[in-house]
């Protein structure tokens, strides 16, 4: 009998603690549902959270922040129970937590973290003139949650030889850039085509027709500094005059 309450004793303890933390816990619910701490969803899309203080404080209030700053809630949404909404999701709401509380005692709350998943901006196609000897960069928006898994180059359909054509490749994550620094028709006209893979959907991809014209005359300099000296003189020479009279009226 004795050994029974011994044993007992500390399932007791564990059952009063949890409820103890229950009765002054609050609680965020979601759709979409919350996993983890996680709630997942897409660019554009609504996500509600709902934020319920548990059991015996149900009439407390109920703060919201978002990255630690806080969000203004209308009257009558802050008492045992505070919804809000994020419509439409955007970018930068890809990793923000929102965090609610109690209002009188701040260790008392809970977050959540939004994961916003968004696609590449890949699509349609550009036309491209440049001239011949000129520079050439295709720009390719890659920027995407989770990452592209990787980005390919085609021209004329065929993988573009990246040393052979006289070609740099970057990618920060954010853009790929195909540029050569000096364009010849032979090698750089065509139909380029530049395509990331995105382990949730696809295919994503984005043409460029890449046409090179005859190099043109650059600029003329030679009438522009003419141009210029001939402005500069002409202010030299009003000061002068200017200058001349200063010292006559000063005698
Ligand atoms: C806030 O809540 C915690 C956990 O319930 C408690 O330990 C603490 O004493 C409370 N603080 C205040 C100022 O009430
Ligand atoms: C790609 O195809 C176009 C059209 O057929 C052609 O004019 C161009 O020379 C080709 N470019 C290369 C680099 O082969």
């Amino acid at each position: 009998m004795s050994k029974m309450k011994l044993m007992f004793r500390p399932l007791l303890l564990h059952l009063l603690l949890y409820c103890a933390i229950q009765a002054s816990g609050v609680r965020i619910e979601s759709d979409p549902v919350v996993s983890e701490g996680v709630v997942q969803t897409e660019l554009g899309k609504t996500v509600s959270l709902d934020c319920r203080v548990n059991g015996s404080e149900a009439d407390e209030e109920l703060v919201w922040l978002r990255n630690g700053a806080g969000i203004s809630l209308k009257e009558g949404n802050t008492k045992g129970r505070s919804r809000v909404c994020v419509t439409p999701t955007l970018h930068e709401d890809n990793g923000a937590t929102f965090t609610c509380h109690l209002r009188a005692n701040a260790t008392v709350g809970t977050s959540v973290t939004l994961n916003v998943k968004y696609p590449p901006q890949l699509q349609g196609s550009e036309e491209v003139a440049v001239e011949e000897e000129a520079v050439l960069v295709l720009l390719c928006d890659i920027w995407a949650n989770p990452q592209v898994s990787s980005v390919s180059w085609t021209l004329n359909g065929s993988k573009v030889d990246i040393i052979a054509d006289g070609f740099t490749l970057t990618n920060d994550g954010f853009t790929s850039q195909l540029t050569t620094n000096n364009v010849e028709r032979s090698l750089h006209e065509g139909n380029y085509e530049c395509s990331a893979v995105y382990p949730i959907s696809g295919p994503y991809k984005k043409l460029f027709h890449v046409t090179v014209t005859e190099k043109t005359l650059k600029f003329p300099l030679m009438p522009i500094i003419a141009g210029v000296v001939v402005v500069c003189l002409t202010a030299l020479l009003a000061i002068v005059s200017r200058w001349n009279r200063i010292i006559k009226c000063c005698k």
